[in-house]
């Protein structure tokens, strides 16, 4: 075959399977079903966040741990039902928290248009809305997603540990179609928020046989982090906030990463890799480069999984 023959083919493939994976979600899909609907989701999410300054890194949260476990189908806000155990009661579900202000909103969703607004759009818009709330970017949410009806608690392993080194992190994010750079760009997502010390305690004693402390920690830090989290820690709230701007969204993460202050061996992971190392330093430096490759990968994120055969569910704790 001509050169020029096989580079048309691949250009027309190429074309098809971009057309392909974006062909469900649209930044219109609302405009004429429920134009009102990015506006009663904001309310109901910015209304909570007053109320309570944790939601906004927990909605962050909800997203990303809905959209790594079956895709972006809202599978983390249904609940148990007889012999199955759901989603939201895996193991590393501590933390996800504040369901009641995706119900919130979709209570008032369905209200104004009924059977309209999928959990999975509700979950993704307002993910949006917490980080520009915080001070973060705005960006336009693809939309258009539908919910599943499957949620399996056993299926939470497939989460990234914070324990993960930075092989491990790829790979975990290449399984979804995220690359390196959304890897760290996402990982940013930690400058929203806390953690509680079971999460990092197995960096600060007896980590190796030469290291009581994790070495990639800079000893201030694993000195402050053993101050709050004692040996044989009784109080099950104590922890750390994951940035010292833990209720602003900017690029402060990164700059405490590059300085051996990454809370999660999985955050000070990506400053020990010349693949990942880059973009850290590229992101403590530029907070809008950070805050540009931030969105790109957030809409990326969005499209995980997207499933088409769903349904809009009525209440986002129960398949219909
Ligand atoms: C790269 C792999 C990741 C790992 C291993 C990881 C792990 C964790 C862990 C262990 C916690 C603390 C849970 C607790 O002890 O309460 C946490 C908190 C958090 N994570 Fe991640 N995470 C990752 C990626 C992400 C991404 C991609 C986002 C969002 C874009 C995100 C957003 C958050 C937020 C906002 C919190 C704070 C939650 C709160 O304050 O309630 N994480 N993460
Ligand atoms: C705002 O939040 C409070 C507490 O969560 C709730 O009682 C109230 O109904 C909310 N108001 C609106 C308008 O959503
Ligand atoms: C998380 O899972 C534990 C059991 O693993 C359960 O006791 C807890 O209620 C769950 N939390 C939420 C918010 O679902
Ligand atoms: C989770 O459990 C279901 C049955 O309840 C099983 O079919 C599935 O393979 C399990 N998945 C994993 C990841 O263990
Ligand atoms: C990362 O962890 C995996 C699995 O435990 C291990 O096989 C690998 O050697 C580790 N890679 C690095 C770079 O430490
Ligand atoms: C520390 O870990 C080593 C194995 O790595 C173990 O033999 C030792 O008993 C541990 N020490 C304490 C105090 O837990």
């Amino acid at each position: 075959m001509d050169g020029r023959i096989i580079l048309k083919a691949i250009f027309f493939l190429v074309l098809i399977t971009c057309s392909m994976t974006n062909a469900v979600l649209d930044a219109h899909y609302y405009d004429h079903t429920c134009p009102q609907a990015e506006r009663i989701i904001f309310e109901a999410v910015h209304n909570a966040s007053i109320n309570d300054a944790k939601v906004p890194a927990r909605l962050l949260r909800m997203f990303f741990h809905d959209c790594f476990i079956r895709g972006c189908d809202a599978s983390i806000l249904l609940d148990s039902t007889k012999g199955n155990q759901a989603e939201k009661y895996g193991p590393p579900n501590i933390s996800v928290r504040s369901f009641y202000v995706i119900e919130d909103a979709k209570t008032k969703l369905e209200k104004a248009c009924p059977h309209t607004v999928s959990c999975a759009d509700v979950v993704a818009i307002a993910a949006r809305d917490v980080v520009t709330m915080s001070g973060g970017p705005y960006w336009d949410v693809l939309k258009g997603r539908k919910d599943g009806r499957i949620s399996r608690a056993n299926e939470t392993i497939g989460l990234p540990a914070p324990t993960f080194n930075s092989t491990q992190l790829i790979k975990s994010f290449a399984q979804r179609g995220l690359g390196v750079k959304d890897l760290v760009a996402l990982s940013g997502g930690h400058t929203l928020g806390f953690s509680h010390c079971s999460s990092f305690e197995s960096r600060l004693f007896n980590f190796s046989t030469s290291h009581e402390i994790d070495p990639s920690m800079s000893r201030d830090f694993g000195e402050t982090l053993k101050k709050k989290c004692p040996k044989h820690n009784k109080d099950r709230n104590a922890g750390q906030f994951l940035d010292s701007t833990s209720s602003t969204f900017d690029n402060d993460y990164f700059k405490r990463v590059t300085v051996g202050k990454g809370v999660f061996a999985s955050d000070q992971a990506l400053y020990g890799d010349f693949r990942t190392k880059w973009f850290v330093e590229s992101f403590a430096r530029d907070q809008s480069l950070f805050f540009r490759e931030f969105v790109a990968s957030m809409i990326k994120l969005g499209n995980v999984g997207v499933i088409e055969n769903g349904e809009v569910r009525l209440k986002c704790n129960v398949a219909n």
